[in-house]
């Protein structure tokens, strides 16, 4: 539902911030006590899960290209991978096994819903991808279909972690996952925007010629093509983006921002039309945002959420910066965005509010 209101409300997640994930009675073996080593030194104990364990679901292109990421990240001592087709798991779990000597000591193995009570992040990776041709809203039904089959295995099981969906079209899913799962809000992340935003940094890294580090810009909004570049508030370490376009070079700002926003946005589109599917962008996502909770790094990422009245928008997952850490979402960070890109952003949860609307969610 779109409310008629154009301000920007912070809502944290504290009153929906999770306590039982630290008092559970869901006791497990193998706990990780403090593990936190951030220079803010701040606590990242989690008692009912271990920080050391993540889960994966679905071992396709994304979930096995992810768990390779994480096998080299040395995030996780245990990473328990779980697929329909059992033997395609065990084999990921074995060829990813063998490049332990290379890394740091894990153990992955190909498990079931029992091995991941006590996973810190469940990643949801399962579900159909997409076609040549075919956008990420067609794989809905699909894939919802899936979730209705996975989440309540996790909610049964009174799971502790962190759900990070990544499945397309992931606004959908997370609320989907939202919904089903039981799952208090922040500890519900769909990748969202995490990926096109680290698309939006490269294109204007090569564009400017400087680290694409140095970019901070986000997309915003849906996971897909209705996502909004907010380019008002970006910049290239503090200097306004037109005037450092302008120090490299670059005069023909609304045609360049253009030209960026649209290769963006069909970056997917283009990589499967050349090699059917894509993966590794993904995979790097889903290891930055696995960091951030683990190490309770409180970044500021474009994750998905519920959301509760931000620029006049509620009762649907989207896009929006916030601050992440060992309990996942803390509390949404509201961006100065301009009268065009709030009415995109709005336009943009109507269009995921009326595909809800059509699965009756
Ligand atoms: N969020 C993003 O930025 C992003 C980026 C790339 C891909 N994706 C999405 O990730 C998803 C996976 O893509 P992929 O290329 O790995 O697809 P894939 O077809 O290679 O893999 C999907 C896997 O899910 C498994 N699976 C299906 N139903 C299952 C169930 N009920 N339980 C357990 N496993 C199940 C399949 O056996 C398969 O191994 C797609 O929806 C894709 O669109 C998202």
């Amino acid at each position: 539902m779109i409310k008629k209101k154009h301000h920007a409300t912070i809502v944290t997640t504290s009153q929906a911030s999770d306590d039982s994930r630290h008092t559970s009675a869901a006791t497990v073996s193998n706990r990780v006590g403090s593990t936190d080593t951030t220079p803010g030194g701040s606590s990242a104990t989690c008692a009912g899960v271990n920080l050391r364990k993540v889960a994966i679901i679905g071992c396709g292109f994304v979930g096995s290209a992810s768990a390779f990421s994480l096998m080299q990240s040395g995030l996780f001592s245990e990473m328990v991978l779980i697929d329909a087709d059992r033997a395609k798991a065990e084999g990921e779990a074995m060829d990813i096994g063998h490049g332990i000597p290379f890394a740091r000591p894990m153990k992955i193995y190909a498990g079931s819903y029992d091995d991941l009570t006590d996973a810190a992040i469940i990643i949801l990776t399962a579900g159909a991808g997409q076609k040549p041709g075919e956008t990420r809203l067609d794989l809905v039904h699909k894939n919802i279909g899936i979730f209705q089959s996975i989440l309540p295995e996790l909610s049964s099981r009174n799971c502790q972690g962190i759900l990070l969906v990544v499945a397309n079209p992931v606004d959908i899913l997370t609320y989907t996952a939202q919904k089903l799962s039981g799952f208090p809000r922040n500890r519900v992340i769909g990748s969202g925007t995490v990926l096109d935003t680290a698309r939006l940094k490269y294109q204007l890294s090569q564009h400017l010629s400087v680290d694409s580090r140095s970019v901070h810009a986000f997309i915003i909004g849906e996971h897909g093509d209705s996502e909004i570049a907010a380019w008002s508030s970006a910049n290239i370490s503090g200097i306004p983006l037109h005037k450092f376009c302008e120090m490299r070079g670059h005069y023909a700002h609304e045609e360049n921002a253009e030209e960026i926003a649209e290769q963006v946005k069909n970056s997917a589109y283009e990589i499967i039309s050349k090699k059917h599917a894509t993966y590794y962008g993904i995979a790097m996502a889903v290891r930055r945002i696995c960091e951030v909770i683990i190490r309770d790094e409180k970044s500021i990422l474009p994750i998905s959420s519920m959301m509760q009245g931000e620029y006049g928008i509620e009762d649907v997952t989207l896009s929006m910066p916030a601050i992440v850490g060992k309990n996942g979402i803390e509390t949404k960070v509201p961006i100065s965005l301009n009268e065009q890109e709030i009415a995109d952003l709005q336009k943009s949860a109507s269009t995921l509010r009326q595909i809800l609307d059509e699965c009756k969610m």
